[in-house]
């Protein structure tokens, strides 16, 4: 008898539970450090948690011939709060994907299809890289410089794994040379040429 009121009662208490199995991201509210608002559950679907935009090739025809596709947050409601996110990578034949970091996030590394040799720099100025073939997987810290760059040939592709729902992407280059940093600052900040300095400027759109 005692165990069946045990029973019950515990029946009970797990039913009123309020464990949260998930919180989709309810992009319309404001990101905070642990993630957007949650979606209301009554309105949340199978597809909140599925995201189709990795499975095509990403559009390589740029000035860095590669693609990066990202599955964050904004485009993949579902990982909010989870923690985690992908990306995908195509890399055309000569193509980079330029030194940058993700101020938020570990980064995983599978290469699926070519040859790609990646790297990154240590805080102590130590360059750690490999050419890596399909099924290989590299790690790159967070917060540090990598690069990933097509080895070979032929065009590789490769799908990332973050340790965030929202690691940030911050391209070396682009922070330099896309944005409205002036160009005296710059060189007197980096010591490049201001020559160069302008010339980056140009390709890639910056002001200043
Ligand atoms: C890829 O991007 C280029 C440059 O923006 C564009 O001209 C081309 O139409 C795009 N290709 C596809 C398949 O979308
Ligand atoms: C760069 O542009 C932003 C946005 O327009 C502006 O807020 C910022 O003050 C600018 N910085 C410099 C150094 O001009």
């Amino acid at each position: 008898m005692l165990h069946i009121v045990f029973l019950l009662s515990l029946i009970l208490s797990t039913s009123h539970a309020t464990v949260q199995d998930f919180c989709v991201a309810d992009l319309k509210g404001a990101e905070g450090p642990s993630g957007f608002p949650c979606k209301t559950v009554a309105y949340v679907t199978s597809d909140d948690f599925v995201y189709p935009g990795l499975s095509e090739p990403g559009n390589t025809t740029n000035i860095i011939s590669a693609a990066v596709s990202p599955a964050f947050v904004a485009q993949f409601p579902g990982v909010n709060g989870l923690g985690l996110s992908a990306a995908r990578l195509d890399i055309a034949p000569g193509g980079v994907i330029p030194l940058h970091t993700h101020p938020g996030a570990n980064e995983l590394l599978l290469v699926s299809q070519g040859h790609i040799t990646a790297g990154f720099i240590s805080s102590a100025n130590t360059v750690y890289q490999k050419t890596l073939k399909r099924g290989e997987l590299m790690v790159f810290p967070q917060g540090l410089l990598h690069f990933q760059v097509a080895a070979g040939k032929s065009k590789a592709v490769a799908f990332a794994i973050f340790s965030s729902a929202s690691p940030g992407l911050q391209i070396l280059d682009f922070a330099l040379f896309a944005s409205n940093f002036s160009t005296p600052l710059i060189t007197k900040t980096t010591f490049l040429d201001s020559t160069l300095v302008k010339k980056l400027k140009a390709v890639l759109g910056g002001s200043g």
